[in-house]
């Protein structure tokens, strides 16, 4: 691999190879000291055009554990302030010596646009850019998927719950669960708040939550985008958690061993419960646990 800006394309080896490297990864995303060196030498930047807890802290950790020099570029404060582009950041920052770059921007296809600027020996990482992309996110969903349920994705039945329409998330994660053969792949949410067909393509999309929640073995819950939201496409916070909302009760619906998955940042008392985000069934700090594990197999993969 050369960048790593979708997983729409991503043959399944190298789906499979990266997540096998970085369930490998596991212990030493924490322990660190086992493999420093791996990037010795080497500089990564992330070049955040938008905010970001989970995805940037955990690139800086996984880049960091690799032994690579780490620069984080905060746009808030930068000279993109006073009219600099997005590529001459970028150009500057490679004449530096930065050859590694984590972005995330909020147009759809930014990313793809600045590797084609960077030219030849640097690598980008999509961190997520506007509506299309986040790879990471996708690979640290699906490493979640495999640790709790098997490998085996044939068998399972994963439900995709509320505004798909602005994800990224949910884009990179029905790639994944196509490319790796997931049995039955479920949407929901309101009307306003689905994409376009092509998106949609293979899944079973229903308005009824209680029916879609019948016995899947995975929910995975998305964030209400209200920042990327013209006004009106949902009547109410109330009214969506009434209708979208996960709640323990409806969650019975699921398989007795089915996982809660959500990407966070949670809107708590919206998408979901505390009772669920916080229960027996949510895999949501593990997902960000193994953010930093993923993120050092593909740092590995691209720079290593
Ligand atoms: N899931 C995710 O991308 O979270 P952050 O926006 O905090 O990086």
């Amino acid at each position: 691999l050369r960048h790593l800006l979708a997983l729409e394309g991503l043959p399944r080896a190298a789906l499979l190879r990266l997540l096998d490297r970085a369930q490998a990864l596991r212990a030493d995303a924490y322990a660190g000291s086992a493999l420093r060196g791996t990037l010795a030498g080497k500089a990564v930047c992330n070049l955040f055009f938008e905010p970001s807890t989970r995805t940037r802290s955990s690139f800086q950790l996984a880049a960091t554990r690799l032994g690579a020099d780490t620069l984080n570029f905060d746009a808030s404060t930068s000279s993109t302030k006073k009219g600099e582009t997005a590529a001459d950041t970028l150009r500057t920052l490679q004449a530096m010596g930065v050859h590694g770059f984590v972005v995330r921007h909020s147009e759809d296809g930014a990313v793809a646009a600045l590797a084609q600027a960077a030219g030849a020996g640097t690598a980008l990482v999509n961190a997520g850019d506007g509506r299309h992309a986040h790879p990471t996110q996708g690979l640290l969903d699906m490493l979640t998927l495999r640790q709790a349920k098997g490998p085996d994705f044939a068998r399972l039945k994963v439900l995709i719950v509320g505004d798909v329409r602005h994800s990224r998330v949910a884009r990179s994660d029905l790639h994944a669960l196509r490319t790796l053969g997931a049995a039955e792949i479920r949407i929901c949410g309101p009307q306003a708040l689905l994409p376009d067909a092509a998106t949609l393509a293979g899944c079973a999309v229903t308005q009824d939550l209680d029916a879609a929640l019948d016995g899947v073995d995975a929910v995975m819950m998305l964030r209400l985008q209200r920042e990327r939201m013209q006004q009106g496409l949902v009547a109410s916070l109330q009214d969506y958690h009434r209708d979208y909302g996960l709640t323990v009760a409806r969650l019975r619906r699921a398989a007795p061993d089915a996982v809660v998955l959500h990407p966070g940042p949670m809107n708590r008392g919206v998408e979901i419960d505390d009772a669920v985000a916080d229960g027996p069934q949510s895999r949501v700090l593990a997902q960000v646990a193994n953010g930093v594990a993923v993120r050092m197999a593909v740092l590995e993969e691209l720079l290593g």
